[in-house]
């Protein structure tokens, strides 16, 4: 074969499911000189990702760091440690990922209790406390921001029920953290995982984990060795702790863009991140009011920085994406599972969400419809920014 010529990747705008665009400064971080990872210099940059992160999830938990994978590696990372074969486990379903939740748990040999709820709608309390009443639960696990369905299920009332039956929270703020309200500590999450590349803006690459004391315990007190000998919390506990315990080769450059990405959210502020997303999301919905296109998630719950953005009748859902992607540069998402062919996924995340890719997104948006046959007055819908 002959040697292919440099990749060039173009200049996308990412408004689907994640990645979401990211700072100059963080790709600009990433290209610094390498260190080795036991460095000092290294080191100490590490202990400030351990301080921001626990910021931004707002929690105390000492075990607080990043997993060298992506939020599929923190969500193994979680299961793997604190699931035990026989073990039961009651988990939300309402999307992809509480499905995929339901495939770990079972791989580390739990007898899953499922929680579902119609695709699109959050996780009810009152079912978790019935199926928490079948079973002798060790975890109960949700996921946040359903990135399949565009759904945020509330976390106190589910959290309440979880502890009163003895069993510990296990929460996925991969689409959630950095976009709305994550609060660990308030809401009693023991064990939660997120993901890099979506509200905090950095390449894909990373799990930022918490433990909770509670949680290290239970991994401390595990009958067996856990299975995966590269997620195991006790060994990376003597990695990113204060001993230093050579476990793996951190990736280097990941580490340094996700320094700087979480540098800019605790500059921006939390409340202000999170204001700005609702305030982008709220003007998006309102725009595609006026075109007569609704949010297939449920009222009420739907995320700021995923938008379930309904097909009309007779439009070709995957035609608009290439037509988006192939002549405007815009990256949205299709619909998984039963939503495929009957939703667009319009994200919002992190750096994306500005008024100005809003407008960018919908005036493009408008001239497919409108060339599709799907009539839509794009100046009053713009004219709602
Ligand atoms: C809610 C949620 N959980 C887990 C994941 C898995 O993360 P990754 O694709 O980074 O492995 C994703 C990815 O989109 C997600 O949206």
């Amino acid at each position: 074969m002959q040697i292919p010529a440099v990749f060039q990747p173009p200049f996308r705008l990412l408004m689907g499911p994640g990645p979401s665009d990211v700072a100059p400064s963080v790709l600009k971080a990433m290209s610094g000189p390498l260190l080795g990872h036991l460095d000092p210099v290294f080191v100490g940059m590490m202990e400030e990702i351990k301080i921001m992160l626990r910021q931004v999830f707002q929690t105390q938990n000492e075990m607080t760091f990043p997993v060298s994978g992506t939020g599929s590696a923190g969500m193994e990372f979680c299961f793997v440690n604190l699931i035990e074969p026989g073990d039961e486990v009651v988990i939300g379903v309402n999307g992809v990922f509480g499905t995929r939740m339901v495939d770990v748990a079972e791989r580390c040999g739990a007898r899953v209790v499922k929680v579902e709820a119609p695709w699109g709608q959050i996780i009810d309390p009152a079912k978790v406390a019935e199926a928490l009443k079948q079973c002798r639960p060790k975890l109960v696990a949700i996921v946040h921001a359903e990135t399949s369905t565009g759904a945020l299920t509330p976390v106190e009332e589910i959290s309440r029920l979880a502890h009163d039956a003895g069993a510990m929270l296990l929460l996925d703020t991969v689409t959630s953290l950095g976009g709305c309200p994550v609060k660990i500590d308030d809401w009693k999450v023991d064990a939660v995982y997120s993901g890099t590349q979506k509200c905090l803006s950095c390449p894909p690459g990373l799990s930022p984990v918490s433990f909770s004391a509670r949680a290290m315990e239970v991994a401390r007190q595990r009958k067996k060795k856990v299975q995966s000998w590269y997620l195991d919390v006790n060994m990376l506990a003597s990695y990113w702790g204060q001993e230093r315990v050579y476990h793996h080769t951190a990736p280097i450059t990941m580490n340094y863009a996700l320094h700087e990405a979480l540098r800019l959210v605790l500059l921006e502020g939390l409340e202000a991140r999170w204001r700005r997303h609702r305030d982008n999301h709220t003007a998006l919905r309102n725009a595609l009011e006026v075109m007569g296109l609704g949010l297939a998630s449920q009222e009420g719950h739907q995320l700021w920085q995923l938008n379930a953005v309904t097909v009309p009748a007779g439009i070709d859902e995957a035609a608009v994406r290439r037509r988006l992607l192939t002549e405007f540069n815009i990256e949205i998402g299709a619909g998984l599972g039963p939503l495929k062919g009957k939703i667009w996924r319009v994200g919002l995340m992190g750096e994306t969400s500005s008024r100005a890719n809003v407008r960018k997104f919908l005036t493009a948006f408008c001239q497919i419809l409108n060339e599709g046959g799907y009539k839509v007055a794009t100046d009053a819908a713009l004219a709602k920014l």
